[in-house]
């Protein structure tokens, strides 16, 4: 089983947008049964909420479902799943703090899209404050794919 665990700081906006996309994407590739998939944040402001109207509704438009409640880190995260995927840079550092022993499992989301060149930056704009839920659709969507790429070699799946 591959653990896969996106983090933002409300997760209701972010990461539970993440989540979706890139669980519908290991669907679509047929390989729901070789994955773990959740979402966090650091902080605990919306635990046992919904995900943002703004998230639900971007990703309704793209016919995606999800029903995900928010939930902070918790250090056994950190044990457990095999990557962990950090918003923003301010997740990052939150994350590597919380963390023990292996970090090279705690990356920036966008990372390899960034090295791909399949989107230009390294964090995902928080749309709580700016709106934009499309545009970080978008982003979003690209991380996934070439996170999933990446995880594909990895294993070998
Ligand atoms: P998220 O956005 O980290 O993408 O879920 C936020 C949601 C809520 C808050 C901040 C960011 N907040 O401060 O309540």
């Amino acid at each position: 089983m591959i653990r896969v665990l996106f983090v933002c700081l409300g997760n209701i906006c972010r990461s539970p947008m993440a989540e979706a996309v890139f669980a519908h994407l290991v669907a679509q590739a047929g390989l729901s049964e070789h994955f773990q998939i959740d979402s966090c944040g650091t902080s605990d402001y919306h635990q046992g909420d919904q995900a943002h109207s703004g998230t639900l509704k971007v990703l309704a438009q793209h016919g995606i479902d999800y029903h995900g409640r928010s939930r902070p880190l918790t250090p056994q995260d950190l044990a457990q799943f095999d990557y962990v995927l950090a918003m923003d840079q301010s997740n990052l550092t939150h994350i590597q703090r919380l963390a023990g022993g292996d970090q090279a499992k705690i990356i920036l989301f966008l990372n390899e899209a960034y090295q791909l060149k399949t989107v230009d930056r390294l964090e995902v704009p928080d749309p709580y404050y700016t709106g934009g839920f499309e545009r970080v659709y978008q982003l979003v969507y690209r991380g996934s794919e070439a996170l999933l790429t990446r995880i594909r070699q990895d294993h070998q799946i």
